[in-house]
């Protein structure tokens, strides 16, 4: 696997793949890879010519300066990931190269951002649509792959690459969960293990027929701290629920399909 850490460099490779009329797939994290990044990996693999990766921590997504500086970095792991999925090549850059501007220029959104995480996070999702514009630009993929465990986000970027006519098509993946139902994130290892016993609940009433407010309640009495539960409806994508909720430090997000029952 080739790993490439200027975009200059990137933008000029997959260039050439493209010259040649190789299709490319590619998948963006931020590192501390679990099974939940490899299954979209696996998808851009079987999909296209060229499968591509990047590891960026972006700052200018995180909200709180703690998270940013927790957030676990474990690229030789990631690394043997990626080369036993097959992925071809890495993008993994460095902060200043991403933001030449120093983050003067920014993606605005201003409707679903600003709703649900949004409204907790304030910048949280004006940072990722502009460091995944970025990628967009420098890669001009064929496909982008999105975990559906992030679903406003994979809704935005979908959104975006409509609105700025961008000719990457945004695929979004199932969540893998554990057995439990807990969905796999980065986060789980920060739950002290009676935590990590509750956590699976949270999944288990969103995609249970219960209303809104019996959703908040039964969280609340099992000791999470419950940010919001809300649906959200779209005539193409249909209706989810999405939440958020912390369980002590840490906050845990999750969405399932609601089809029926009252709300
Ligand atoms: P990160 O949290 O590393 O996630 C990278 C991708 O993996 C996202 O599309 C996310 O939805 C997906 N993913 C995470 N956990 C998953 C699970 N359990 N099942 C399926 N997919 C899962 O999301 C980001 O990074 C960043 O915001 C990024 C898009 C890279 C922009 O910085």
């Amino acid at each position: 696997m080739d790993i490439v850490r200027e975009p200059q460099k990137w933008q000029q490779i997959l260039r050439d793949y493209r010259r040649k009329g190789d299709s490319i797939g590619i998948v963006p994290t931020m590192g501390a890879l679990h099974a939940g990044h490899r299954s979209l990996l696996q998808r851009a693999r079987e999909e296209n010519q060229i499968a591509a990766a990047s590891i960026f921590v972006n700052p200018s997504q995180f909200d709180n300066r703690e998270d940013l500086t927790r957030y676990p970095v474990t690229l030789d792991e990631d690394i043997s990931l990626l080369e036993k999925v097959g992925t071809d090549l890495l993008f993994a850059p460095q902060a200043e190269s991403m933001y030449p501007d120093n983050y003067t220029y920014a993606v605005t959104e201003k409707a679903l951002s600003r709703e649900y995480c949004g409204k907790y996070r304030p910048g949280h999702f004006e940072g990722v649509l502009t460091i995944v514009l970025k990628l967009l630009l420098i890669s001009h993929a064929s496909r982008m792959y999105m975990g559906e465990k992030d679903w406003q986000q994979y809704v935005l970027v979908k959104r975006m690459a409509e609105a700025f006519l961008i000719d990457t098509e945004i695929v979004s993946c199932p969540t893998v969960r554990e057995p439990s139902g807990l969905a796999l994130s980065s986060r789980n290892g920060r739950l002290t293990s009676d935590e990590l016993e509750k956590a699976p609940l949270l999944h288990q009433l969103l995609s249970s027929d219960r209303t809104i407010e019996a959703i908040k309640e039964e969280l609340e009495t099992a000791g999470f701290r419950v940010e919001y539960v809300e649906i959200f409806n779209d005539p193409e994508l249909g209706s989810r629920l999405l939440a958020a909720a912390y369980l002590g430090k840490v906050r845990l997000i999750d969405n399932a399909k609601r089809t029926q029952g009252p709300l």
